[in-house]
């Protein structure tokens, strides 16, 4: 409410998100001037073919500064984060002639990530076609309000990138339940910064992704383990909160 004034001025529509407890810890300014040509760009293929062309990167940074979700397994909604390092490298790629560094999004016939030509179980990425992320859970305001995160991160020198432990215990190609599930305090104690953007009591597991296709066009993100999640806009529980999610 201490930013009602500002939110008069800024558009009327957006007196609604002082209800709306995520828009409210969120930036608000931004949330108001977020068209809805904008979400349908970032979750209906036909409109996100026509938007980013070839640009992924591009699409990829937008994802992010959306707070856009991926609906795993039917309705698990995650936001969708790009660590600093990561969102930045994307933003050069996206700007520059060079399509050689863009992501690679494999085409519909990839349904697990050992599918693709150069596949190997390590703790490989190169930022194009496989990269380092994280699931992580109970991260206070995630967008989709489940409390989700989907991180991914850049492979090298990166504050948020994986540990050196988290790399060398890779192990991601086997089922989440016998692997090393991590709280923030883990992280921090391996020189990984989560603190500040997910909270003290974040906790998750580290995994590679890809991204793919399918025979509708949709935009999967897809972790080593065969989980994985689409490019979907969160239900709307409310009508106002709906319009600004
Ligand atoms: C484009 O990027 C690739 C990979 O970084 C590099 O090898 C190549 O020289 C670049 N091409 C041009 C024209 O800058
Ligand atoms: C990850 O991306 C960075 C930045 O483009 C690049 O320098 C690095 O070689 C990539 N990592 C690997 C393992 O290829």
């Amino acid at each position: 409410m201490i930013q009602l004034e500002f939110l008069v001025l800024a558009c009327v529509l957006c007196l609604s998100s002082a209800f709306h407890p995520r828009v409210m810890a969120a930036s608000s300014k931004y949330t108001c001037l977020k068209s809805t040509t904008e979400t349908s760009n970032l979750y209906v293929a036909s409109s996100r073919r026509t938007t980013y062309k070839t640009n992924l990167a591009k699409y990829l940074v937008d994802l992010h500064d959306s707070r856009a979700t991926f609906d795993f397994c039917g309705g698990m909604m995650f936001e969708f984060a790009l660590s600093d390092k990561l969102r930045s490298r994307l933003l050069e790629v996206a700007g520059s002639e060079n399509a050689s560094n863009q992501p690679v999004v494999a085409d519909s016939s990839k349904r697990r990530m050992h599918q693709l030509e150069d596949y190997e179980k390590s703790a490989h990425a190169d930022n194009i076609s496989y990269f380092h992320g994280r699931e992580i859970r109970n991260v206070p305001d995630a967008a989709g309000g489940r409390g989700f995160v989907l991180q991914l991160s850049d492979s090298v020198d990166d504050p948020e990138g994986w540990s050196a432990q988290e790399v060398s215990t890779y192990d991601g190609w086997g089922h989440d339940s016998g692997r090393q599930w991590r709280k923030t305090d883990d992280w921090e104690s391996e020189g990984v910064k989560m603190r500040e953007k997910f909270g003290e009591s974040a906790f998750g597991l580290n995994h590679r992704f890809y991204l793919h296709y399918d025979d509708q066009d949709n935009f999967w993100l897809s972790a080593e383990d065969g989980c994985e999640g689409k490019a979907a806009e969160a239900k709307r529980r409310g009508y106002f909160q709906g319009l600004f999610n």
